[in-house]
């Protein structure tokens, strides 16, 4: 028998009970559905709407329908196809036709709404935790390898030099705004849709502001048919996800780049890699392709659920109910990606070696030079193009810049001297932009030191 089976006169045929059921996914809801429940039992005595010992026993028949579900003892059934009927059934089961008073003054459509907001906050606060170790993992990592120099690039080009520690904050910078993006939905997410009904609210005098206490919401939705047909907060939380996942990608993609033979700039631990099993010289890096690859599946939950959401009229319609696979499946991968992220991260080494002779070739530091004609009063424009000449004669030469003699030098100006040496030293390359964000070893410090601060004062 089902819940709603009254109206019908002929049984769900097998394969559309099937299709049409979301149990097989929304079990994962019944903690947050069981707490929604007891707060509006709750309220519904306190209302006077059901009596005191009606409450009493429906929430304790409550309690032991979450213990049966967390000793694994609750069977979930497709015939009465979500999370939430089957809880009420079994309620009725166990406590008989008083267990059929709770879903008074409520419809499954502004229970589910509750259910996933109570589940995405707890998921935002995981996930916000997750976010936050991996951006100390970054700025632990910046500190121990503050002396390492590599090339800064642009169109992957050697661009400018710059401090390995400056490139990782880099990508901590990127997560602390993913960490406030994430504060940010959670305020929407934190507003309470039961007592919206089905579609129109109630006639039953509930009390929506004890609810909302009762489970910790800021706020009170204030339209009913928008609050059961709103997935908006779903598709923000997805769209943070694609980000964090995105930015995860680019430094995977880094890592899989810098431990090429080719650049050698990191050695990943062999926990985090695998070998191949043809070839047996292969160490490959397996985890970042694995994130890199993972990151097109949340962006195709991301589009799934705006394109499922873009033509629907209000209120609610069934099509809603493919809102759940997608959120599960990018918070699981979210997840597992950032926190596997971070471990990957700490058992990673830099070549230092690799990394600073990278920086010798490639011209890095002719800004520089640029610069130092500058300093003597060179118009700018002027000196990129003696610069531009001294590079050239170079690269013809087969020399880097720092290997030019002092006659070479004025012979493209006469403005050079002796301390153009130390004027491109790649250090002093790196420590002379000591403006607020620069690569120079001060400003990175006290970057990191202010980070850090921040993070252990949230
Ligand atoms: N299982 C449904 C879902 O996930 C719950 C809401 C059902 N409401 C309804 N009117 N059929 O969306």
């Amino acid at each position: 028998m089902k819940l709603w089976d009254g109206r019908f006169s002929e049984s769900t045929d097998q394969l559309v009970e099937e299709f049409n059921a979301s149990i097989g996914f929304d079990y994962k809801l019944y903690q947050y559905d069981i707490q929604g429940s007891i707060a509006h039992a709750k309220m519904l005595a306190k209302c006077d709407i059901i009596s005191v010992k009606d409450k009493d026993q429906i929430v304790a028949g409550l309690k032991e329908i979450l213990a049966e579900i967390e000793a694994g003892n609750f069977e979930f059934t497709v015939e009465l196809e979500d999370i939430h009927m089957n809880i009420e059934r079994r309620l009725i089961e166990k406590i008989g036709k008083v267990g059929g008073k709770l879903h008074t003054a409520r419809s499954r459509n502004d229970q589910v709404a509750l259910d996933i907001r109570l589940y995405l906050r707890d998921q935002i606060e995981q996930v916000t935790e997750l976010i936050k170790n991996l951006q100390l993992t970054l700025l632990e990592l910046a500190e121990v390898n503050i002396e390492i120099i590599m090339p800064g690039y642009t169109h992957l080009q050697r661009a400018q030099p710059i401090r390995l520690a400056h490139h990782l904050v880099a990508y901590q910078q990127k997560l602390k705004r993913d960490q406030q993006r994430l504060a940010d939905c959670y305020q929407r997410v934190n507003v309470l849709p039961l007592g919206s009904g089905a579609l129109a609210g109630t006639k039953f005098p509930i009390d929506r502001e004890y609810v909302a206490q009762e489970l910790k919401f800021s706020e009170v939705s204030q339209n009913s048919l928008d609050a059961v047909s709103d997935r908006d907060f779903i598709i923000e939380f997805l769209g943070i996800a694609a980000t964090v996942m995105m930015h995860l990608s680019r430094l995977s993609e880094e890592l899989i780049l810098w431990s090429s033979s080719e650049f050698e700039f990191v050695e990943i631990d062999d926990a985090f890699c695998t070998g191949s099993s043809i070839m047996p010289q292969k160490k490959n890096p397996d985890i970042p392709e694995l994130i890199r690859g993972k990151t097109g599946r949340v962006y195709g939950h991301l589009m799934q659920l705006l394109t499922t959401m873009k033509g629907l009229p209000l209120a609610y319609n069934k099509d809603m109910q493919e809102d759940k696979e997608g959120l599960f499946d990018t918070v699981d991968t979210l997840k597992i990606s950032l926190e596997i992220f971070g471990r990957m991260l700490a058992n990673t080494s830099f070549n230092q070696h690799q990394m600073k002779e990278a920086t010798e070739g490639g011209f890095v530091n002719a800004t520089d030079v640029a610069d130092y004609l500058v300093d003597k009063g060179v118009p700018f424009r002027e000196a990129h193009e003696i610069v531009g000449k001294a590079v050239l004669y170079c690269i013809e030469n087969k020399k880097n810049l720092s290997d030019l003699e002092l006659k070479e030098w004025t012979d493209f100006s006469d403005v050079f001297g002796e301390d153009i040496y130390d004027a491109i030293a790649i250090e002093n390359c790196v420590d002379a932009r000591d403006t607020i964000g620069g690569p120079a070893q001060e400003e990175v410090e006290r970057v990191i030191a202010q980070e850090k601060g921040i993070i252990d004062t949230e």
